[in-house]
């Protein structure tokens, strides 16, 4: 066995792909067979692999300064300038940008501001927090305790408290938790589709019910976008695909593509407001990588591709091209179902990891995720010809 322990895997196994190289949406390991990488790594490399433009500009910064940290009274330009950028792009007007390592991080960001706005406006009772089954938020205590898989909290232990879970589309229950927890629920979390939890799209106008009941019961609406964010469903954020604003918007993944780890959260005036209204409160949060410099400058480098190639409206058309093929396989009663938006998809098939070793040793890469789901979420600069090769590969391992 090797030294690398492995996340999400057995600790016993010892047979691992190794990548050794990319380009665009293809992928080639250590013995030189070449793969179409129908997930984009792990739902995040939107630009595409190994973009020279990007490691330049990473270069460039590391060679000045790699970063400097953003506590107290010290900051670093490429976080400012990232954070203006991400802004002005923010679906809520007036919006303010915290930066993390990663998804989990941002959704332990939201969770901690959005009690802390709260209790800076004069309810620290509202702690309690609504979330979803299923659902996946990442893998801190935060993030796993809202999230919706049961199997990733076996043998971790007590989660946090006052977290408050019902099923993904049922806006009643979400009724219930505020009207027999009067003033005391702080937020109300939801991927707008649902990823690693089997790529659910929410029921029609559920995000927007869920929209009107935050308001009417004064909680806070936080959509994790670390999936959906940076063009996957076809607009920049996915909020704004449902015509839903959010009070905070997670983020991560496509936001550098994976270049260097990256995430945060859009927070909207009204969260961040209350944070600023006594000039002497400390926001006693943050990560040592909280503005990173060369993670900012990857960030504003993916950005630039993603504007000048027109990929967030590649993410639409990379639907249209799909789904009918996907489609197809449920008319020949190949698969069970085929749900999914924009850029991001699945099908349903009884034994999902049987059908993805399959499609890997045809040379394409999807996801199992459970339960009996295959998740396709391809870079958005892949080509019609290797979206075409994605639901060949599919139909044969069928
Ligand atoms: C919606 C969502 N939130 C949070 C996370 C956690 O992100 P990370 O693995 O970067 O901590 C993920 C990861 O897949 C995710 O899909």
């Amino acid at each position: 066995m090797g030294a690398l322990l492995h996340p999400f895997a057995r600790p016993a196994a010892t047979d691992f792909v190794r990548m050794v190289r990319g380009s665009g949406a293809v992928v080639w390991d250590d013995q030189g067979k070449r793969y179409v990488d129908g997930l984009a790594s792990l739902w995040y490399c939107n630009v595409g692999h190994a973009r020279a433009e990007i490691a330049e500009a990473v270069a460039q910064q590391m060679q000045v300064l790699e970063t400097y940290h953003c506590f107290e009274r010290f900051s670093n330009a490429p976080a400012e300038e990232l954070a203006e950028r991400l802004a002005a792009l923010a679906p809520v007007p007036g919006s303010r940008v915290f930066l993390t390592s990663g998804g989990s991080e941002a959704v332990d960001t939201a969770l901690k501001l959005s009690r802390s706005a709260h209790a800076q406006a004069g309810q620290p009772e509202r702690t309690l927090v609504v979330s979803r089954t299923p659902s996946y938020h990442g893998v801190t205590y935060g993030a796993m305790t809202l999230t919706g898989l049961p199997l990733n909290r076996k043998d971790f232990g007590p989660g946090i408290g006052d977290v408050v879970q019902v099923d993904k589309d049922d806006l009643d229950a979400v009724r219930q938790v505020f009207e027999t927890n009067p003033g005391r629920v702080a937020a109300v979390f939801a991927e707008p589709v649902v990823g690693a939890g089997g790529v659910w799209p929410p029921a029609p106008g559920y995000l927007q019910g869920l929209r009107e009941l935050c308001d009417v019961h004064g909680a806070h609406l936080v959509l994790d976008e670390v999936i959906c964010g940076f063009g996957r469903l076809g607009t920049l954020f996915a909020g704004t695909h449902f015509g839903v604003a959010a009070d905070i918007t997670t983020f991560a993944k496509g936001v550098t593509s994976g270049y260097v780890p990256l995430g945060g959260a859009l927070v909207a005036p009204s969260v961040h407001a209350p944070l600023s209204a006594d000039p002497g409160f400390v926001l006693r949060h943050g990560y040592t990588y909280s503005g990173h410099g060369a993670a900012a400058v990857a960030a504003l480098a993916c950005l630039d591709i993603t504007e000048r190639e027109g990929l967030v409206d590649r993410a639409t058309a990379i639907g249209r091209r799909l789904e009918p093929q996907l489609r197809a396989l449920l008319d020949d009663g190949l698969v069970t179902d085929v749900r999914g938006v924009g850029a991001l998809w699945a099908v349903s098939v009884p034994d999902p990891v049987a059908v993805r070793d399959r499609m890997l040793d045809d040379g394409v890469i999807l996801r199992p995720i459970a339960p009996a789901t295959l998740a396709i979420c391809p870079p958005l600069v892949i080509g019609d010809d290797d979206l075409d090769a994605i639901a060949a590969a599919l139909r044969r391992a069928l």
